[in-house]
């Protein structure tokens, strides 16, 4: 099973935004993780379409766009033209999943859904099939720091077996909040093959080492 470490990029520094991504682009994290809030979604506001721009200049690693807003249709092709790699929308924010899917599909990126802490993965069972990404919250969506909630990992033992018995094994089950050293391993025992980390990666003395804490937990 594969083991990344995705930094988000919620806890960087803004002021010095080009030195923090350089710095994750020479660390052993794999993926870059970007979240976009839009303030009804969620009840805070990040950042949009231009900040993916410098941050797309300054790595070639994997974009992992977290989308926190409400008809995320209107919006995930421009993020795809943006840089991402990955979108991954709410499966709470929408009435219209297939054609997110679809518009992500065809602007050529992969393709990812997000479960908040009140929702139960087998929501995402039809959608299974369609998915490069299950991306499960183990903290109330809208801001970093806060403290891991342990009912995420049933979430990722259930989409764990789920895609063994389809035989999906390419599905990545990504989590995110509340995550250090401390719970990485749980996590990856439990399936979960790629990790947000911002608190814990950009608050450390040393965040290159505090990425590979995490991976070798
Ligand atoms: C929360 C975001 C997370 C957040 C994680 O809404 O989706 O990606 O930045 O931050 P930490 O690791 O501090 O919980
Ligand atoms: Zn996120």
């Amino acid at each position: 099973m594969k083991r990344i470490i995705a930094p988000s990029v919620l806890s960087a520094d803004f002021g010095n935004l080009e030195r923090d991504i350089k710095m994750l682009d020479a660390s052993q994290a794999e993926w870059v993780h970007i979240d976009v809030m839009d303030g009804v979604f969620v009840p805070n506001i990040s950042f949009g379409f231009p900040v993916m721009k410098p941050i797309r200049k300054a790595t070639s690693k994997v974009l992992d766009v977290h989308l926190m807003i409400t008809e995320p249709e209107k919006y995930v092709a421009r993020f795809v033209e943006a840089g991402a790699d990955y979108v991954t929308f709410h499966y709470e924010a929408t009435e219209k999943i297939q054609e997110c899917i679809d518009l992500i599909r065809k602007a050529g990126a992969k393709v990812g859904i997000s479960i908040k802490p009140g929702t139960e993965p087998n929501v995402l069972d039809e959608w299974l099939d369609q998915l490069d990404l299950i991306l499960v919250m183990s903290v109330e969506p809208g801001f970093g720091g806060q403290k891991f909630m342990p009912s995420s990992i049933a979430k990722c033992e259930y989409l764990d077996a789920k895609r063994r018995e389809r035989g999906l094994n390419d599905i990545i089950i990504e989590v995110d909040g509340g995550i250090s050293a401390a719970n990485s391993r749980l996590l990856f025992d439990a399936g979960a093959e790629a990790l947000v980390a911002g608190s814990s990666v950009f608050g450390a003395e040393s965040p290159e080492q505090a990425i590979i804490d995490m991976l070798n937990s």
